[in-house]
């Protein structure tokens, strides 16, 4: 068999490895990779969010299976254009894909099941956003931009002042093009953050281990939001009740939402959540596996992968039994100095060995690149240190003893993942 895996990150390089266990796989693409990805998987040259022509090649190479892993190729509906074409494609369809690519949709979604997620409104004229937002007088309060914004596009403003300016930065200036036109204004919520990632083929949903990611590129989770700096696996507070009252109140409800709304999910959905006093809430539902929340969930699945994404695009998720280890995982991210602004690449890479791998850890590469044997960086967040052990000391112990010594020039990272 030829499996197709679509995207370029550390995410990526983790489900790469996961498939790479299945016996029944001949050959392994990635397009379109990075350094460390094309150790598995043969990179392939194009554009995540090439439809057409990724969709030529997968026929002209004879792919018999296609994974989808992005935001952007899925809400441009990347797994449908598979499938029109005859490719059995992993990844929700582009209708079920709004419930990340349109926070108005995910939000209105939420309100008409009664899914628990914080009090919005929606506005498509900033004069009348502002307005309501001096009405309430309640801060901090959450500005969201409607569609995809590489994950910068919510701010928590602390004061009127901050809630107009991101009122117009992101309706007026457009910073994030056609994805400000509307907003959605929310309360803010507090509680500990919960990722939950799930497998779901619009019948039955099967959670993942859950995992904690930490957004802020500095310690004590100061400095700009990023794609994610660490994560953990699993979720100290993530308890038994709050997993079945999830279950309950969240999870089945909003399969049958999507079902009932004409958009079937069939794919990983990642339910990102609040556990505030009155229970957990959604913060936001994403279309696909999180980054860096794989790097320490798919470690700890005990499952064959494939044979999990297979079940899941033919509806038979409910004969699988998935395992788990009962183990924890802990990810470090060894960034770029500067990132999430404005950084350098082309660095070469110290501690590494000629497959990319480090003794001791799982290293998933994120953005490096491959040059004759050693690696270069090559993007924003570099690395993914991910460190496996019996409980979550023991992992952290293990990813921080490899973080210090795998180095490159203006290397960062987070000194407190798991900490709190
Ligand atoms: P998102 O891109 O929707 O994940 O939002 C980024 C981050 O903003 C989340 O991980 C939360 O930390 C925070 N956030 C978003 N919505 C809210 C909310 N309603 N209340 C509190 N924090 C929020
Ligand atoms: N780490 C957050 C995300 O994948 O959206």
């Amino acid at each position: 068999m030829k499996v197709l895996v679509i995207g370029s990150g550390g995410r990526e390089h983790a489900v790469i490895r996961k498939l790479k266990e299945n016996g029944e796989i001949d050959q392994l693409f990635c397009a379109p990779g990075n350094g460390g990805i094309s150790v598995l998987a043969k990179p392939v040259n194009i554009k995540a969010t090439d439809l057409e022509g990724m969709v030529q090649f997968a026929k002209d190479e004879g792919i018999d299976f296609a994974v989808v892993t992005p935001d952007d190729p899925l809400v441009l509906g990347m797994a449908d254009a598979m499938e029109a074409a005859g490719i059995p494609a992993f990844g929700p369809s582009k209708a079920a894909a709004q419930i990340e690519g349109s926070k108005v949709f995910a939000k209105n979604l939420m309100k008409k099941y009664g899914i628990p997620t914080a009090k919005y409104q929606v506005f498509d004229d900033p004069a009348q956003a502002i307005s309501y937002i001096q009405l309430e007088n309640q801060f901090p309060t959450v500005i969201k931009a409607d569609g995809l914004a590489l994950g910068k596009g919510v701010v928590i403003a602390q004061n009127l002042e901050e809630a107009k300016e991101a009122v117009r930065s992101i309706m007026e200036d457009k910073i994030f093009g056609k994805s400000g036109s509307q907003v959605v204004v929310e309360e803010f919520l507090t509680g500990k953050e919960v990722s939950v990632l799930a497998f779901t083929d619009s019948h039955t949903v099967v959670p993942m281990v859950s995992s904690m990611d930490h957004k802020r590129a500095y310690d004590n989770d100061q400095g700009p939001n990023t794609g994610g700096m660490g994560t953990i696996a699993p979720s100290p507070y993530y308890t038994k009740e709050a997993a079945s009252r999830c279950m309950e109140e969240i999870f089945l409800p909003t399969i049958e939402a999507m079902k009932k709304e004409g958009c079937p999910f069939k794919g990983c959905l990642y339910f990102g959540l609040i556990l505030t006093e009155q229970g957990p809430k959604v913060i936001e539902y994403n279309c696909r596996f999180g980054d860096p929340e794989t790097q320490v969930v798919l470690p700890l699945l005990k499952t064959d992968l494939f044979t999990i994404l297979k079940a899941v695009r033919e509806e038979r998720l409910s004969e699988l039994d998935i395992q788990w280890s009962d183990g924890a995982a802990a990810c470090v991210i060894l960034a770029s100095g500067g990132y999430p602004k404005t950084y350098e690449t082309g660095f070469p890479i110290q501690g590494l060995d000629e497959k990319g791998e480090h003794p001791g850890v799982v290293v998933y590469h994120a953005g490096t690149k491959r040059q004759d044997s050693r690696f270069l960086t090559a993007g924003g967040r570099v690395l993914g240190i991910t460190g496996l052990g019996k409980d979550l000391s023991q992992a952290l112990e293990k990813a921080y003893g490899a973080v210090k010594t795998i180095t490159f020039e203006r290397a960062h990272y987070r000194t407190d993942i798991g900490k709190k």
